[in-house]
């Protein structure tokens, strides 16, 4: 059954319960989405006035008009604080694409004439005036959320410097640390797996990564680890070493593999194809040769079955060709073959092809 066949067929009742179920869903996402709408608030503001910033340089050295009297000089020190001026500025605020930018300007753009007049000598950084403290989209640094709260870690250095602070600078956010690589806990004080406190108080951590060979550690050597990563062990000194995985036994690879162990770890190798087991790359390795190929001076070369004294193509008008670990019959030029056996090749034109050829080399020539 359909949805809406569904809908017409219930109760009264029942469709009433399904539009209030549609209400509280629409609700709900307007609740997360508004979460986020007082972050990216703070971000179009924070263009906005950064982009004041910038017209008011762009406009610094322009006037009214050209010319350099005194009379231009007069007008150009008027033209600093005009309303002229700040229209320019204004103009160039938002991208005419962007609709959040747009929207925000004409909701407020009477503060910028009022911060132009009134208030730009007494505060003169914009943003702090008009985003923080008129409009309230954003926070100082290092505090958050609807009443500028002070990050976890304090607002001086949010999340202890090694974090960032959820919704710093903007209204909102929850203020809580998601902290850089080497670090963890609530106030990125403590270091991961991996990583040892160089430098440690209440305030202050300082995570380095271990030597190579520690799962954990408490310096940066390798006989400073707490264990061992796999692939090490611990050698008499304590120090964790590389485990040579290759000469285990039994041995890791299989028999047309040669081992090569690795700091930490070891690979497994396809052999020569010349090789029958090998204990590294090339011919020169193997420890047998595989069928078709003989030792010759502790180095596996093919075996030209053609040339031995026995002859290995038997059939009639049949040639033999070498391969590399073996070797075919073919039939000779002028025979094909047919059921097995090597027949004389029917060519009714026999007579003309080599004329034609020659003719064209003829040409060539
Ligand atoms: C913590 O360590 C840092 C860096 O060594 C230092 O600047 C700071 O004063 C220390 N704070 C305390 C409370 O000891
Ligand atoms: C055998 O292999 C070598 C190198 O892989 C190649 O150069 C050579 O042409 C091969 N010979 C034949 C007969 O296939």
């Amino acid at each position: 059954m359909k949805l809406d066949e569904m809908l017409s067929t219930a109760g009264p009742q029942l469709r009433l319960l399904w539009l209030l179920s549609c209400v509280i869903v629409v609700l709900l996402l307007q609740v997360t989405d508004g979460k986020k709408d007082l972050t990216s608030a703070c971000t179009t503001c924070k263009q906005i006035t950064d982009n004041f910033n910038k017209g008011f340089d762009r406009t610094a050295k322009q006037n009214f008009g050209g010319g350099n009297t005194a009379w231009e000089e007069r007008k150009l020190s008027k033209y600093e604080t005009s309303e002229i001026r700040l229209m320019e500025i204004v103009e160039g605020l938002c991208d005419s694409s962007s609709f959040e930018c747009n929207r925000m300007l004409e909701e407020h753009e009477e503060h910028f004439e009022t911060w132009w007049f009134k208030r730009k000598t007494k505060h003169p950084d914009l943003h702090k005036w008009f985003c923080i403290e008129t409009i309230k989209v954003c926070c100082p640094k290092g505090t958050f959320g609807p009443d500028c709260n002070a990050c976890v870690g304090g607002s001086e250095r949010p999340c202890h410097g090694n974090g960032m602070c959820d919704g710093e600078g903007t209204r909102g956010g929850n203020g809580k640390c998601s902290c850089v690589h080497g670090y963890k806990g609530e106030f990125c004080l403590d270091c991961i797996d991996g990583y040892f406190n160089e430098e440690r108080n209440d305030t202050f951590s300082l995570c380095t990564e271990c030597h190579s060979s520690c799962k954990t550690c408490t310096g940066a050597t390798n006989q400073d680890c707490d264990e061992c990563k796999e692939g090490w062990e611990e050698d008499d000194q304590e120090a964790c070493v590389d485990v040579n995985e290759c000469s285990k036994d039994p041995a890791p690879c299989g028999e047309e593999q040669y081992c090569l162990n690795t700091e930490g770890s070891y690979l497994c190798k396809a052999c020569d194809k010349v090789c029958s087991g090998c204990t590294g790359a090339g011919p020169d390795k193997c420890q047998a040769c595989a069928s078709g190929y003989q030792d010759t001076e502790g180095t596996c070369t093919d075996i030209d079955e053609c040339s031995q004294s026995e002859s290995v193509c038997t059939k009639a008008n049949q040639d033999c060709a070498n391969t590399n670990g073996s070797y075919v019959c073919i039939c000779s030029s002028g025979y094909e073959e047919q059921d097995g056996e090597c027949v004389h090749t029917p060519q009714p034109e026999e007579a003309e092809e080599p004329e034609v050829s020659e003719t064209g080399l003829h040409k060539e020539l």
